[in-house]
């Protein structure tokens, strides 16, 4: 399985502070945006790393991410043009994809989920697509699945005015290599943009959509908005401050994966001559 980390587009709703840098490289609290989809990636036990992003952000995450090898990652770039839309990422990926299935995730989409380990090796499904369900107060401004009372899929919808339930689909989805061709047949929406929710309406159709509903004790936290952006700043500070534990942390998840050893963990940590390296110093003890 490959992965692809999505992290172009123009991030104009955080205008003046991506005027000049990449939305996916500000911090939530103590580390770049992009550190938080990545170790999702990782903890997922995804190490081959595709990156798109726009043009003028491209020597940002290098220069941040490097080759990926330090966490025991390769992880390779490519540029998209235009943000033609989520699904262009399936066509611009296509040759690092090959013949493997794939999981995409964005680079603004931050999670806090511990059971995540169980759940991608129980339940992701290797032929047809496998995506997330969360309960959310303000739908509409997602793609939403819509259930009947015994979990039955009806309806999927980009940001329906009216919504059919409180279930928005996260931005962490897994394909099998079909996704290249589905990507190819489709049209650009009516906001110009080829739509995630038509690939995954394809799957639908085919009756091949696995959605796993994510439990209360997981967090998807929304960096759209300067006020979300903020939110999800204190929700990991609380959590980070109160367990003593990163969200997050790239280097952790790697070792947690045995992407990397002792004695690489011990080189990164010595390289933050501050909380964050102690951080990673602790992880060597326990
Ligand atoms: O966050 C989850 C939601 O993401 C899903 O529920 C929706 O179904 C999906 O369409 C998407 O909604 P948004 O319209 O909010 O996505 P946005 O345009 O904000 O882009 C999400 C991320 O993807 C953002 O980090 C920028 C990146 N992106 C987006 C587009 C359209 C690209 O890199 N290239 C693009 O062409």
């Amino acid at each position: 399985m490959k992965g692809i980390l999505l992290a172009g587009g123009a991030g104009t709703r955080l205008y003046p502070i991506t005027i000049p840098i990449s939305k996916q490289i500000i911090p939530v609290y103590d580390k770049p945006m992009i550190y938080y989809p990545l170790s999702t990636l990782i903890a997922s036990g995804i190490n081959e790393i595709l990156l798109i992003t726009s043009p003028k952000d491209l020597k940002l995450f290098q220069s941040l991410l490097s080759d990926g090898s330090q966490w025991g990652c390769n992880i390779t770039y490519a540029v998209q043009d235009q943000p033609n839309g989520i699904a262009e990422a399936f066509i611009i990926a296509e040759d690092f994809i090959g013949s493997d299935n794939v999981v995409l995730i964005l680079g603004d989409n931050i999670f806090y989920f511990p059971s995540l380990k169980r759940v991608v090796d129980n339940n992701i499904q290797v032929t047809g697509a496998s995506i997330f369900a969360y309960h959310v107060s303000d739908p509409s401004r997602y793609g939403v699945v819509e259930f009947t009372s015994t979990n039955e899929i009806l309806s999927i919808e980009e940001k329906p005015k009216l919504p059919k339930s409180n279930y928005a689909i996260p931005g962490f989805y897994f394909f099998d290599n079909h996704v290249i061709q589905y990507a190819k047949e489709l049209t650009p929406s009516t906001r110009g943009e080829l739509e995630i929710t038509d690939i995954i309406s394809k799957y639908y159709a085919l009756n091949l959509l696995n959605v796993i509903k994510m439990d209360r004790g997981t967090a998807w936290l929304d960096t759209g908005t300067v006020s979300s952006l903020m939110e999800a700043g204190h929700f990991v500070q609380v959590l980070e401050k109160r367990q003593g534990l990163k969200v997050g942390c790239v280097e952790e998840q790697a070792y947690l994966r045995k992407y990397i050893d002792k004695v690489q963990l011990e080189k990164l940590a010595s390289q933050f001559n501050n909380s964050y390296g102690k951080y990673l110093s602790s992880l060597l003890d326990e």
